[in-house]
C-alpha cells in the first residue's frame, strides 16, 4: 500500500476561511478579537512560532498583543502581565510561549491566566474540563488539530485502536483525552505508551491510527507499523542537512518514506500537523471572543 497524504495546508486552510468570517461576524458585533501573546527569552524555535501565530491572527483579522521580554524577566513581572491581560476587557485571549526560562516555573504562569482566556486549553480547569468530557473546555490546539485532520479525511476513530506514543501535556495526554471521549470523531480505544513502554513495536502494530509525539527522528519505523495504519506524525525536527542553505531540514518523528509504503494515511512534515496548531489557536481565541462578549 502507498499512503495518501493528509494535506494540513489545506485542512488548515479550511479552518482559517471559517475562523475569518467568525472575526467578520464579531466584528460585525462590535467585537474586536484579540489575542496577547508573550514571549521570554530568546530560544530561536520559539521566535519563528511565535512570529507565525502573530502573522496567521493578522490573516484572519484577529487582532495581536505582542509581548518579547528579556530572558532575565522576573517571574513577578511575568504574572503581572498576565494579570493586566486579564483584567483587560478588549483581550479575549491569552498564550505565553513555551518553554520558558529556567528561572520561572511554568505551571505557576499557566495557571495564572484565566481559564475563559486560555487560548492554549493549558490551564488546569481546562485540562480538567477536558478529561472528564465536557464539550465546552478549551483544547490544546495540536490534538484539536488532528481531529479536525481525522474529520476531513472522513476517518471515523470509533471503536479503532488509536496508540499515542508520546505522553506530554501539550500533545500526547489531551491526544488521549480526546479521542476517549463519548463524542462525535472520538471514542476510540486509546492506548498512549511512551519512553518506558515495553515492546513499543508491540503496541504500535496493533494501531489503526497511530499518532506520534515524542520528539526525535526515527523513533517510529516501518517493521513497527502495520499495513493500512492511519499515522499522524507530530513531531517537528531539525536535522542537519548541507544541501540546504540554512543547513537543516525538518523532519517528523516517524521514518517518514518506509512507512508511507504501508500506511493507508500519513501526515507530511513539513505541512501536516504543523499548520493545524496555529488554525486551532485562532479557532480557540474567537470562541473565547465570542463568550467573554456574551454572544455565545
Ligand atoms: N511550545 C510548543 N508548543 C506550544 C504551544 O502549542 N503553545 C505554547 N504556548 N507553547 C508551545
Amino acid at each position: 500500500m502507498s499512503a495518501q497524504i493528509i494535506d494540513g495546508k489545506v485542512i488548515s486552510q479550511a479552518v482559517r476561511d471559517e475562523v475569518a468570517q467568525e472575526v467578520e461576524e464579531l466584528k460585525a458585533a462590535a467585537v474586536e478579537p484579540c489575542l496577547a501573546v508573550m514571549l521570554v527569552g530568546e530560544d530561536a524555535a520559539s521566535k519563528v512560532y511565535v512570529g507565525m501565530k502573530e502573522k496567521k491572527c493578522a490573516e484572519v483579522g484577529i487582532k495581536a498583543i505582542d509581548q518579547r521580554l528579556p530572558a532575565d524577566t522576573s517571574q513577578e513581572e511575568i504574572l503581572s502581565i498576565i494579570d493586566s491581560w486579564n483584567e483587560d476587557p478588549s483581550i479575549h485571549g491569552i498564550l505565553v510561549q513555551l518553554p520558558l526560562p529556567d528561572h520561572v516555573d511554568e505551571k505557576t504562569v499557566m495557571e495564572r491566566i484565566r481559564p475563559e482566556k486560555d487560548a492554549d486549553g493549558f490551564h488546569p480547569v481546562n485540562v480538567g474540563r477536558l478529561a472528564s468530557g465536557d464539550p465546552n473546555a478549551f483544547r490544546p490546539c495540536t490534538p484539536a488539530g488532528v481531529q479536525v485532520m481525522l474529520k476531513h479525511i472522513g476517518y471515523d476513530p470509533a471503536g479503532k485502536h488509536a496508540v499515542i506514543v508520546g505522553r506530554s501535556n501539550i500533545v500526547g495526554r489531551p491526544m488521549a483525552a480526546i479521542l476517549s471521549q463519548k463524542a462525535p470523531w472520538a471514542n476510540a480505544t486509546v492506548t498512549m505508551a511512551h519512553s518506558r513502554s515495553e515492546d513499543l513495536g508491540a503496541i504500535t502494530r496493533s494501531a489503526d491510527l497511530l499518532i506520534v509525539a515524542v520528539g526525535w527522528p526515527n523513533a517510529v519505523t516501518a517493521e513497527m507499523v502495520s499495513e493500512g495504519t492511519v499515522v499522524i506524525d507530530v513531531g517537528v525536527n531539525r536535522v542537519d542537512d548541507d544541501s540546504r542553505e540554512r543547513g537543516y531540514r525538518l523532519v517528523g518523528d516517524v521514518a517518514y518514506d518506509e512507512i508511507a509504503e504501508k500506511a493507508s494515511w500519513i501526515t507530511p512534515v513539513p505541512g501536516g500537523v504543523g499548520p493545524m496548531t496555529i488554525a486551532m489557536l485562532l479557532k480557540n481565541t474567537v470562541v473565547a471572543a465570542r463568550r467573554l462578549a456574551g454572544l455565545a
